[in-house]
């Protein structure tokens, strides 16, 4: 889903937000577990103020295993709750469930002790563009899911999904943008799939890509293009088109390397995860 962003629609997703958030116990925050940070809307902290929340890096599958650790580590020394995800797998968006019903034993408890009446929890899934909203709440939809409309704090256009007895879900996400502005962040998620690419000048993302992967990733471009860049070379970059370009046995164009087929291919292996498992970011890019 690309969604174009003006103030006005995220002063209304702002808005339908904080209105959720009266009757919601907790925030299931969704983020590519391949940029953590820059797939998080920066708004959020301030939109959810006290609630719990749980941070759920999705794809982990595409992501890089160690990294993936590091970013969960980061997240819970800053006091949230943080999980990882394949959403893909048959039955791991359970572990969302379980991990909200944990969080909140010691509220259901104490409101049992209370003498209210035991309750479900009531939770809402936010995140930007492409992080799985969908694919999580669709599976949670399809499973012996039924649609309760019209439950006291709940508008007509909202419905709940009754996930079990003591679990409630609404069925549409609190859809967020990202940092735009940011230049990182634009470059991350243009490259995790949840911007187009065309925002960015795509040649500067090609080289900061080739760039990015020879010092951390060098193994992958060895083994998808048999390519070692030589940095010392001042023609590396168009080497790397022309290594590519025949690799890849692209078409030439007019007898020369078709530049924007070869960044194409290259973007294509990234978001679909065929040139292996990449992280574009780790916690030491966060600054706010
Ligand atoms: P959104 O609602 O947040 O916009 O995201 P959505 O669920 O539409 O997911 C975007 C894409 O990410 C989908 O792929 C979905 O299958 C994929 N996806 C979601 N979670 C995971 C995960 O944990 N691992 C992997 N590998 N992929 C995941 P798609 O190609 O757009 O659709 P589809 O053909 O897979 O259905």
């Amino acid at each position: 889903m690309q969604i174009q962003w003006f103030p006005g629609h995220m002063a209304k997703a702002r808005r339908e937000i904080t209105e959720r958030l009266k009757v919601i116990d907790i925030v299931i925050e969704l983020v590519d577990a391949r940029a953590p940070y820059s797939s998080k809307n920066p708004m959020l902290n301030d939109i959810v103020n006290n609630k719990p929340r749980l941070i759920v890096l999705t794809k982990k599958d595409m992501a890089d295993e160690k990294l993936t650790q590091v970013w969960l580590d980061y997240y819970k020394s800053q006091g949230y709750y943080a999980i990882s995800v394949n959403l893909k797998n048959f039955n791991e968006y359970k572990l969302i469930i379980d991990t909200c019903r944990e969080i909140l034993a010691p509220k259901m408890q104490r409101e049992k002790e209370r003498g209210i009446r035991p309750r479900a929890i009531r939770a809402m899934v936010v995140g930007i563009p492409n992080v799985g909203k969908s694919t999580f709440i669709n599976k949670l939809a399809n499973r012996k899911a039924t649609i309760t409309g019209n439950k006291p704090g709940v508008t007509k256009a909202q419905q709940v999904i009754k996930v079990a007895k003591d679990f409630e879900l609404f069925d549409t996400p609190g859809v967020l943008w990202p940092k735009f502005e940011d230049p990182h962040v634009a470059k991350n998620i243009a490259l995790i799939g949840s911007i187009k690419q065309d925002i960015l000048p795509l040649d500067d993302l090609y080289k900061d890509v080739m760039i990015y992967l020879s010092e951390n990733y060098a193994y992958l471009l060895k083994d998808r293009y048999d390519l070692v860049i030589d940095f010392e070379d001042e023609d590396w970059l168009l080497k790397t088109f022309d290594h590519i370009s025949k690799k890849r046995k692209i078409k030439l164009l007019k007898g020369d390397i078709d530049y924007d087929r070869v960044m194409i291919a290259i973007f294509t292996d990234i978001y679909d995860g065929s040139i292996g498992r990449i992280t574009w970011e780790n916690p030491t890019c966060v600054n706010d």
